[in-house]
């Protein structure tokens, strides 16, 4: 029998290519996929469209600040000046995740404005994407005083918000920066040398832990493992894109 040709090869076409790239997301472990389908054209928009998934995106971000309040849910409250709760677009495909305000943070009251955030935005750049275009929070969002680490019980208190900013969003992928964060996301106590191994997954979302901008500040020999670990995003938002 003769292969089809004309709008029926077309279609068989795609349909081979679109098992082809299923198979390959499920082989690389992913178990569902991304709910909605957010166009560029609509994640472009200033206003979002009424009804559309970014608004309710955006309508769950607002929600889960007004639940924070002036939260004094942990000792953390005591020393902040501002509480730093996360920035970016609600059409945010990638999602970013720190572990906690810094000094610069906490006087301005938004995230990843300091040293270290200037490297995550030269990581963002490498991607080919703007700040605007990400979402970028952190695991507790009140200063640690002294940057110390922050306990569990302060992670305990903050994380059910940073769980509410993802679920919002529903990106094509979070990226956990540093233990603290890769640790929160998943409930793990493993390290990111470690964790770094494989694709992740949080509540069905993949999510690709690298080492924090902080620590790579500190030990620039890494940045090439870090480097990989953009290759990852990039590859799975590719991924995402051809899917959709
Ligand atoms: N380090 C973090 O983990 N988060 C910030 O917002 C800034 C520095």
């Amino acid at each position: 029998m003769n292969a089809p040709d004309g709008p029926g090869a077309e279609l068989a076409d795609t349909l081979s290519r679109l098992r082809r790239i299923l198979r390959g997301l499920q082989s690389a472990g992913l178990a569902a996929l991304p709910r909605g389908t957010r166009t560029e054209q609509a994640a472009a928009q200033a206003e979002p469209v009424p009804g559309s998934s970014v608004e309710k995106a955006e309508d769950a971000l607002r929600l889960t600040r007004l639940q924070m309040g002036d939260c004094r849910r942990c000792r953390l409250h005591g020393q902040r000046s501002h509480i730093v709760f996360g920035e970016g677009s609600p059409a945010a495909r990638l999602v970013f995740v720190g572990e906690g305000p810094g000094f610069e943070e906490d006087r301005t009251g938004r995230p990843f404005v300091g040293k270290a955030g200037r490297l995550l935005d030269r990581m963002i750049r490498a991607l080919g994407m703007r700040r605007e275009d990400v979402y970028i929070c952190n695991a507790v969002k009140c200063r640690p005083p002294g940057n110390r680490v922050p306990d569990s019980h302060e992670i305990q208190a903050c994380s059910p918000y940073l769980f509410m900013q993802i679920e919002a969003i529903r990106p094509a992928v979070i990226c956990a920066l540093g233990a603290c964060a890769a640790q929160t996301l998943l409930g793990t106590g493993s390290a990111v040398s470690r964790l770094r191994d494989s694709v992740r997954f949080w509540r069905g979302i993949p999510l690709v832990c690298t080492f924090h901008p902080a620590y790579l500040l500190r030990n620039p020999a890494q940045k090439s493992a870090a480097w990989q670990d953009l290759v990852r995003i990039h590859r799975i938002l590719n991924e995402a894109d051809e899917v959709f």
